[in-house]
């Protein structure tokens, strides 16, 4: 007799089967008789540890900072122009994606904690979806970058996070990659004493991870010196000519052949900025570098996650 569980992954297994056409089928059996899966397998079980470590540093950071993840000292606006423009203090919410996955937000709206909607008018039913932004990247956003956009060996490289906040791409980088040099740039200083105490918390090794707090543009060397720089939409915290001074200064900066990843086309940053025609032919767009791990992920997610290399 069969072990229970084996009868259900088996189970599992015929309905994904299935869904699938002779030719789908005869690939899967390749890939299982040639015992490849053996080697992916582990591969799945490496991710899935580093992602525990990830939780456990975001479970850290939830005890340390407010349930918005927005400092004190903080002043976070609205941008004028783009997607976002619309954003409000009445419509939007911020809930951060590195501390609260979709299942926990499910989980918190189930318990009343966090709301969905917001009511137009006070009248019961015309309610609105509230807007969600998170300022930090998701755990899954930074398997998709470390594990599938970048290339794999980076041990002789430095990794810059312009605006690290919380720290999650830091954490992604030490977990996901073997990055010899991570570091993240920040300008507020709140948010530089959580990262520098969640490293010290979780032994992270400090001759790897490295946090410093300024305003990027006063650390030329960083920018210069980087091989990959991570940039997540910044325009909530620095004003239209500030942001577009950034930019001018990336460009000045940062060195050929360095990749640069953002989670907004670059045409739709310089565009609301309205510098599109002096950057052409700063960047190219690239493919990912580690196609064959887009098996660990559902990859229609990462639409949003672009990957250039500076001409
Ligand atoms: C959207 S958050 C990005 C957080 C993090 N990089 C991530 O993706 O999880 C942007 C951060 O950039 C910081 N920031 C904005 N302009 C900056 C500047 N000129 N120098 C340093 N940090 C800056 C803000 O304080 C904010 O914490």
């Amino acid at each position: 007799m069969e072990d229970d569980s084996v009868v259900t992954a088996k189970h599992s297994v015929l309905e994904i089967f299935s869904d699938l056409d002779a030719s789908q089928l005869d690939s899967i059996e390749q890939w299982i008789c040639s015992h490849s899966y053996k080697k992916d397998l582990e591969h799945f079980k490496a991710l899935q540890n580093s992602e525990k470590m990830l939780i456990k540093i975001g479970n850290s950071i939830k005890k340390i900072v407010p349930f918005e993840a927005e400092m004190p000292s903080e002043v976070i606006t609205p941008p004028m122009v783009g997607d976002q423009s619309d954003c409000n203090k009445v419509n939007t919410l911020h809930v951060d994606e590195f501390l609260y996955d979709e299942m926990e937000v499910n989980d918190l709206v189930k318990k009343g904690k966090l709301k969905r909607r917001y009511c137009r008018d006070c009248t019961s039913r015309n309610v609105q979806d509230l807007i969600y932004i998170s300022h930090s990247m998701s755990r899954q956003a930074l398997k998709y970058i470390f594990k599938v956009q970048l290339p794999k060996e980076l041990e002789d490289k430095q990794i810059l996070d312009v605006g690290s906040r919380l720290g999650a791409v830091l954490y992604g980088a030490y977990y996901f990659s073997n990055a010899g040099t991570i570091i993240g740039i920040e300008m507020n200083e709140e948010c530089c004493d959580v990262q520098k105490r969640i490293i010290e918390q979780h032994s992270l090794d400090s001759n790897r991870i490295k946090v410093v707090h300024s305003d990027v543009m006063e650390r030329s060397d960083l920018v210069a010196n980087s091989d990959i720089i991570i940039i997540n939409i910044l325009e909530f915290f620095v004003d239209h000519e500030k942001h577009k001074e950034m930019w001018y200064f990336f460009k000045k900066h940062i060195k050929k052949g360095t990749y640069l990843i953002c989670n907004r086309s670059m045409n739709d940053t310089l565009a609301n900025l309205d510098i599109f025609e002096e950057f052409l032919n700063w960047l190219s767009i690239c493919k990912p570098n580690q196609m064959e791990n887009e098996i660990f992920f559902d990859v229609e997610d990462y639409s949003e996650l672009y990957l250039y290399t500076v001409n």
